[in-house]
């Protein structure tokens, strides 16, 4: 076997598993103000961003080759009717917009939930200290279709409330967007790996947890059957979400359907490797490449990933196509 190992050249020739920007999508936090860029504290080098800002980090992710970005909200205001998630002036339609406007080639995905809208910090209507399903998909169907307004090219929910794919896309196709995708959050895992983007998004539970909704770690097959209710829901895309610690379930996902299939790399994912290269403990570079590789060789299509940029620049630094050559005709005159 170590014939094909012996040097880089004949490394790189059979290699299985290659990274490109354009699978990589890079999750945004936009908030209120104007000129806003606050650092989070678990995530370093990611920020709270207003909407001019997110504008060019946009832009730097079209420059960067990346596919698209995956916006979040921190709104003005909580209330116990997330009604910051569906106004056509909330913060992500109001990013949305400005994205559309500024850097239109970029495909914009919008999370559609609600935690980060609730006072309570539930991703659905608390009723008698639940959440309750039915009453929840109404709230989302209306945020899907008001990000869709605003120019979202795809719609991604992300709180696990039964039924809400088939919601989505009937308010969709409604109101004229038959057109927009689904990328539903399928298996999403009640996972300890979300704390940091918790501080991120501000939308930590203020009592109880999310394992009523989200799914117990400990279940593969549950898995497959959430994946195989969304596509016939209508999803266009499912999602495994965290990345590492369930690549089993990308790959049972990947043998078994042919929808593109996104895993999503989660904050804790990131910040652990982060903590561990600032100790000197791990190469940073290194430990980042080899976990977005990973994820791809278990099957992933697309990676959300905190590191979306930093890897694109890594793998692939970007050439301006401005007064690039193009390539010529061979034997042809001029
Ligand atoms: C919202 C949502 C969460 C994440 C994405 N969408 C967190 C949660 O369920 O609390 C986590 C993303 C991350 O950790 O990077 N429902």
């Amino acid at each position: 076997m170590r014939r094909l190992r012996a040097t880089e050249g004949l490394r790189s020739l059979v290699r299985e598993t290659r990274l490109e920007p354009a699978q990589f999508i890079l999750p945004l936090f936009v908030c209120p103000g104007t000129g806003v860029r606050r650092e989070i504290a678990s995530m370093p080098g990611h920020c709270q961003l207003s909407v001019e800002n997110i504008v060019l980090e946009a832009a730097q992710a079209q420059f960067l080759g990346l596919g698209g970005v995956l916006l979040f909200g921190i709104p003005e205001t909580k209330d116990e009717t997330a009604s910051g998630a569906y106004s056509d002036d909330g913060i992500v339609q109001r990013a949305v917009r400005a994205i559309k406007l500024g850097v239109p080639g970029l495909p914009v995905i919008t999370d559609v939930c609600n935690c980060e809208y609730t006072s309570h910090g539930h991703c659905g209507k608390v009723v008698d200290g639940e959440v309750d399903n039915d009453a929840t998909l109404e709230w989302l169907a209306r945020a899907a279709v008001s990000h869709a307004r605003a120019g979202a090219d795809i719609v991604a929910p992300s709180d696990m409330m039964d039924g809400r794919v088939a919601a989505i896309r009937q308010a969709l196709d409604a109101n004229g967007f038959q057109n927009t995708p689904i990328l539903s959050y399928a298996a999403k895992y009640a996972s300890v790996f979300y704390g940091p983007f918790r501080e991120a998004a501000e939308s930590a539970p203020q009592f109880g947890d999310r394992r009523s909704y989200q799914m117990d770690p400990a279940n593969g097959r549950e898995a497959l059957r959430e994946i195989e209710l969304d596509l016939e829901e209508g999803a266009d895309m499912i999602m495994v979400k965290p990345a590492m610690p369930y690549l089993d379930i990308i790959r049972q996902a990947r043998d078994r359907w042919e929808v593109p299939i996104a895993a999503y790399q989660v904050s804790g994912e990131f910040s652990m490797i982060v903590a561990a290269a600032r100790n000197g403990w791990i190469d940073y570079q290194r430990a980042m490449l080899e976990s977005l590789t990973a994820i791809r060789r278990a099957g992933a299509d697309i990676t959300i990933t905190y590191f979306a940029k930093e890897a694109a620049a890594l793998i692939k630094p970007p050439q301006s196509s401005r007064g690039a050559a193009g390539p010529r005709i061979p034997g042809a005159v001029n």
